[in-house]
């Protein structure tokens, strides 16, 4: 689904938005002391660096001119509190806009990170997990920098500039403008070098993107590099992305280079200005020479706070952008989520009814399941076999209500399962998938994952229904020992095994098992199956195979292809029908052995 947003979702900066700005100022809600003692930090220290020039003035024309030692050592005194308030001031400041940050990094990353755990499926689908992971830490970075130091910047910059003008005007009018005559000269520079800068560093970024994306790469696939020897190969990919930021760095920096040193020249070229007329000044007596050093003083302090604004300014655009992607997600509102008035479900028969149902992944596009209508009752097995994409998770996921289906309904017990709550819903079934999903952590903290309060009897009950204990026991930490990212150290068997138990411990009502024993050999399935039966009679499961062998016993066969149900019956049923699936099944028994597999069947 392209809307707008994926289109200009990676873009560096935007323009300034009002409305994007204030909400991103909403944050600060919560950190009104602090913003009011920074505000008032900052106007101390604006006072200060507005006062010692003209202090420094008052020394050399009533001090050093007319030979005063006293007012010269007040001076002193005078400015050493100054600057010692000063000092004192810009500490805490600092400290308290760098808690403020951190804060609003702490806020907005908590707000992220509940929101996308409640989006639906869809949301995931097709947006690569990178780029969800750069909102919650690139682009939440980016904004509360902006809002910390970014904005406090801005705002002493601007009120400091004001004031050196205004001291500046007030000391005296000519050299005033004779100082700000070189400013048209510093926007032409900036107009023209700023945005070439601004397009090098995009360009670095993008290289670095590039870098991280291919690292990241090699790493999860360095077993298929390794086994097709492809190393040389991907060595060269990657030299020449790494040529590339190379390339890009350096042009950057020569850009920067020849601007902030240019920026400073113009400065100076202001100053001297002001100098060589306020030499004058003073020799004909206009002004005395404590003003013309005061003066040039201002001056100085003039180009600091213009420079920082615009370095300021490009923080905010960029950060407009990310505001942008990050209150998209926010506004992103489940797809799937409770009815207003969606009942609870306590304890379930477990029947299972799917009416008419038509589905697609993009309801504008291809539907993927059509009309499919079955019945599953309670404690029976209801088994989905057909070949490789024909929709069987896809039932699977409309069941667990990860989608809604387009059309028709989907009935638990009786309830549209979309008048259920969904966590009461979920809750009573227990699934187990081909590949399942591992979290590092501990063997135990895993099966935990089911049931969080389950005891160390019901932890051992399952291990032992689901084999898992044969390889704890083999681990010299047993339940304690950790299985890495994915669970790494387990054999895909072994992590199967885990998941069934993590299913089983919850006792759910219905089970659902997606090629569920598909990495594990055939006595452990067949173990776990004898184990499903007792733990589970009177439970209703429903069985994903490819291995027919697994589902014989299965009270309802449906064969399942392109998307609708094409075959349905018991195992012998189906057989005498000699249709798809007994094809499929003759098929399987010719490759998994050399036996006659037509004798056998008849
Ligand atoms: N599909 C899709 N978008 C998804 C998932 C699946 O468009 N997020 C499509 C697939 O391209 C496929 C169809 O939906 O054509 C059915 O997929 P699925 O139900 O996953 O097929 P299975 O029958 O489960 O296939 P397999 O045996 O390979 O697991
Ligand atoms: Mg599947």
């Amino acid at each position: 689904m392209a809307d707008k947003y994926d289109l200009d979702e990676e873009l560096e900066e935007k323009p300034f938005d009002l409305k994007l700005f204030l909400r991103m100022m909403g944050y600060f809600k919560t950190y009104g002391k602090e913003i009011s003692t920074v505000a008032f930090l900052l106007i101390l220290n604006l006072v200060v660096g507005l006062l010692d020039p003209i202090l420094i003035k008052i020394a050399i024309d009533d001090g050093i001119m007319k030979k005063n030692a006293l007012v010269v050592t007040r001076i002193g005194i005078a400015l050493l509190v100054l600057y010692g308030i000063s000092f004192v001031a810009n500490y805490y400041r600092i400290r308290l806009i760098n808690r403020t940050t951190q804060g609003l990094i702490y806020d907005i990353r908590k707000q992220l990170f509940e929101h996308i755990q409640t989006l639906s499926f869809r949301f995931f689908d097709g947006r690569p997990v990178g780029k969800i992971m750069s909102r919650v830490t690139n682009d939440v970075q980016a904004i509360s920098n902006l809002m910390g130091s970014g904005i406090a910047t801005m705002i002493t910059d601007v009120l400091m500039l004001l004031g050196i003008l205004g001291v500046m005007f007030y000391l005296n009018f000519k050299l005033t403008f004779m100082a700000i005559s070189v400013i048209p000269l510093l926007l032409i520079l900036l107009t023209q070098l700023k945005p070439r800068s601004e397009k090098a560093w995009t360009e670095t970024r993008k290289t670095m993107a590039n870098i991280n994306a291919n690292v990241n790469e090699t790493l999860q696939g360095i077993k298929v590099i390794q086994a097709f020897s492809r190393q040389k190969h991907n060595i060269e990919k990657f030299e020449k992305i790494n040529m590339e930021n190379y390339k890009s760095n350096v042009k950057a920096i020569i850009i920067e280079l020849f601007m902030w040193p240019s920026v400073e020249l113009i400065g100076m070229l202001g100053t001297c200005v002001v100098v060589w007329f306020g030499a004058r000044q003073v020799i004909s007596g206009e002004y005395s020479i404590g003003t013309i050093i005061a003066f040039t003083n201002y001056v100085w302090r003039f180009w600091a706070p213009l420079s920082a604004i615009s370095r300021v300014y490009s923080q905010i655009l960029s950060a407009m952008a990310s505001a942008d992607r990050i209150f998209h997600i926010l506004d992103t509102s489940p797809e799937i989520k409770d009815a207003p008035d969606a009942i609870e479900l306590d304890d379930i028969e477990g029947r299972i009814e799917f009416r008419n149902v038509t589905f697609g992944y993009n309801p504008d596009e291809r539907m993927v399941l059509h009309n499919i209508s079955f019945t599953a009752e309670p404690g029976q097995i209801i088994a989905l076999v057909g070949p490789t994409g024909a929709g069987k998770t896809s039932i699977i996921n409309l069941l667990m209500r990860f989608y809604d289906p387009v059309e028709g309904s989907i009935l638990v017990d009786g309830h549209d399962i979309r008048d259920i709550k969904i966590s009461s819903l979920r809750r009573q079934v227990g699934m187990v998938l081909q590949d399942s999903f591992i979290f590092s952590g501990t063997i135990r903290e895993n099966i935990l994952f089911g049931k969080l309060d389950a005891t160390e009897e019901e932890i051992i009950e399952v291990s032992k229904a689901t084999k898992v204990l044969d390889y704890v026991e083999r681990f010299p930490q047993g339940f304690d020992t950790e299985v890495e990212e994915r669970g790494a150290r387990l054999s895909a068997g072994q992590r199967q095994l885990l998941a069934f138990a993590r299913a089983l411990i919850a006792q759910p009502r219905i089970l659902i098992l997606d090629e569920a024993t598909s990495n594990v050999d055939t006595e452990t399935e067949k173990h776990i199956q004898e184990a499903i039966k007792t733990l589970f009679s009177g439970r209703t499961s429903i069985v994903i195979a490819h291995r027919l062998s697994t589902i014989e016993h299965a009270d309802k066969i449906l064969v399942i292809d392109e998307g609708k149900i094409v075959e349905e019956g018991t195992h012998t049923e189906l057989l005498e029908k000699k249709g798809v699936y007994y094809n499929l099944y003759l098929k399987q028994f010719r490759d998994d052995d050399d036996t006659d597999a037509e004798s056998i069947i008849v």
